[in-house]
């Protein structure tokens, strides 16, 4: 039987790294992204490869879409050269930024950084990788529990992902016909470089 393949982006680091090495140790063949970081994604790449698992990492920022259809591009290209494959199974939307303003101090820039990154990106990624995906498969959007508590300081960040955790269940009834799932996955606080190593 053929090995799952997973996408995942933002896997350089963090949550989608830590995602790549347990998916990799269960069998699972990784695609992963990375926005500004060559280098982690690379020894991913050799971490994942040594545990026995096709990898491959993929450079992609995912606040500009109108890259996405090179991007899908490459996907295609590289699912044949390196996994002898012509579709993936899963979908991990994983790559994000953290903003901390408070409501009163948002600027301008700063909620469209936060809706490019966290909401336009994963949105038409999503839409853009659609015939990449094998029936059956599986999509997670990574939310936040901040969408269920409030902290100052989070406001926009957390209507973005909020607004993720909608389209989630739109996305789950108009794919049910092709029995892809799509789920979201809203973790609490991670000590992780996020929004500059705040939770540390
Ligand atoms: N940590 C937490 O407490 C927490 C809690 C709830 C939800 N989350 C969510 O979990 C997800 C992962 O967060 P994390 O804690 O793992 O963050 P992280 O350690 O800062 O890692 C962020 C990852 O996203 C990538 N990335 C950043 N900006 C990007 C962009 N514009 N385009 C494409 N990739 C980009 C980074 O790539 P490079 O390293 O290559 O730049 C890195 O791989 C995010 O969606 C975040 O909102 C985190």
């Amino acid at each position: 039987m053929n090995r799952k393949i997973a996408l995942i982006t933002g896997a350089s680091r963090g949550l989608g790294r830590s995602a790549a090495v347990h998916l990799a140790a269960q069998g699972i063949d990784i695609i992963g992204t990375y926005n500004s970081r060559a280098d982690e994604a690379q020894a991913l790449v050799t971490e994942l490869q040594a545990l026995g698992a096709k990898a491959a990492m993929l450079q992609l920022d995912v606040g500009r879409s109108e890259n996405f259809a090179a991007f899908a591009a490459q996907v295609e290209q590289i699912l044949g050269q390196t996994f002898e494959r012509q579709r993936f199974d899963f979908l991990i939307n994983n790559a994000g930024v953290g903003v901390h303003a408070l409501f009163s101090e948002t600027t301008p820039e700063q909620f469209d950084l936060l809706m490019n990154v966290q909401l336009k990106g994963p949105f038409f990624l999503t839409q853009q990788l659609l015939p990449l995906i094998n029936d059956g498969g599986r999509i997670v959007n990574i939310s936040s529990g901040l969408t269920r508590f409030s902290l100052p300081g989070y406001g926009a960040y957390a209507a973005m992902k909020g607004a993720m955790e909608v389209l989630t269940r739109y996305q789950a009834k108009e794919l049910g016909a092709r029995q892809i799932g799509v789920n979201v996955l809203a973790p609490g606080a991670i000590e992780t470089d996020f929004g500059g190593g705040t939770v540390r």
